[in-house]
């Protein structure tokens, strides 16, 4: 695996890989990799001739200055998960490397009402953030697929939304999301949790399959009333669980009325704020 600090090393070596029936898939996160995000990056090696890696902590995405200090950065342990996980090349950049001064990084496209809903109300500005960083990070890989996690449902909606507004000549591909075995999301703030919060958090999946199972019996209003209320007794603090259209992300009345519904919900857990969603 190559790993590259500078977007010039990076596009040099694309240049060289690039070709005829070599496809080129790219999996950005945020690095402290789990399985979660090793599953992305199979899929773009199973799917791809090239796969490129990169884990750059976005300043521009966080709205709360203390989670950006404490987000986990583990970049030994990455590097070794991802050699043996089929990833070509690991692109690291700095800030500098990322939002160079002297260009300007600013995407404009119009993401109402996507990115005011859910995630969007709890957490002012964190999308165009993603936007921004994930149009520079294209930019400069030019992938021909981009793998995107269902974990982050949202994110990835308006990603897709994106790519429709600019044109971009990619395809987006959602990977499930992996789970721990007691049904926990995988997720880099996991090793956050206190072992009380831990024990307690798998109640969020229970409560979505539970949700799933109800969907004939009970109303959207209901089914969101009583999944909050079930945080709320499990001994977390639920923000949101919305029933939502998986394409538009609009409150939907009835499920009968829409093809593809999903339930998305965030709480906290302790000081460590947890995201899930399962489509219905
Ligand atoms: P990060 O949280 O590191 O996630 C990187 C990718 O891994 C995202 O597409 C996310 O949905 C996916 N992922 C995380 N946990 C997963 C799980 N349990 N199962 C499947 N996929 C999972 O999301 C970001 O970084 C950033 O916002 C980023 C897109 C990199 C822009 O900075």
């Amino acid at each position: 695996m190559y790993l590259f600090q500078r977007s010039v090393d990076l596009q040099n070596w694309l240049e060289t890989v690039r070709g005829h029936n070599r496809k080129i898939g790219f999996v950005p996160t945020m690095g402290a990799l789990h399985d979660g995000h090793l599953s992305l990056i199979r899929q773009s090696a199973a799917e791809n001739s090239f796969t490129v890696c990169s884990i750059f902590v976005n300043p521009t995405q966080f709205n709360d200055a203390s989670d950006l200090e404490k987000y986990p950065r583990t970049p030994g342990n990455d590097i070794e998960l991802l050699v043996g996980s089929g990833c070509n090349a690991l692109f690291l950049p700095t800030v500098e490397e990322v939002y160079p001064t002297d260009l300007d990084t600013s995407v404009s496209v119009d993401l109402h009402p996507l990115d005011t809903v859910m995630e969007g109300a709890f957490r002012p500005g964190h999308f165009a953030g993603v936007v921004q960083v994930v149009y520079r990070l294209l930019q400069l890989v030019q992938p021909d697929q981009l793998y995107m996690g269902q974990k982050d449902y949202q994110q990835l909606t308006i990603i897709r939304e994106m790519i429709r507004q600019l044109e971009l000549p990619v395809k987006l591909v959602m990977v499930p999301i992996r789970r721990e075995p007691d049904g926990l999301a995988m997720s880099s703030r996991n090793v956050r949790l206190s072992p009380a919060f831990r024990a307690i958090a798998p109640v969020i999946h229970r409560i979505l399959q539970q949700v799933k199972e109800q969907v004939d019996e009970k109303s959207v209003s209901e089914l969101e009333a009583w999944a909050m209320q079930q945080l709320a007794e499990a001994g977390l603090r639920p923000e949101y669980f919305e029933i939502v259209d998986g394409n538009t992300l609009k409150a939907i009345s009835s499920l009968s009325k829409t093809k593809s519904a999903v339930a998305c919900m965030a709480a906290w857990a302790g000081d460590i704020r947890l995201i899930d969603n399962m489509i219905l």
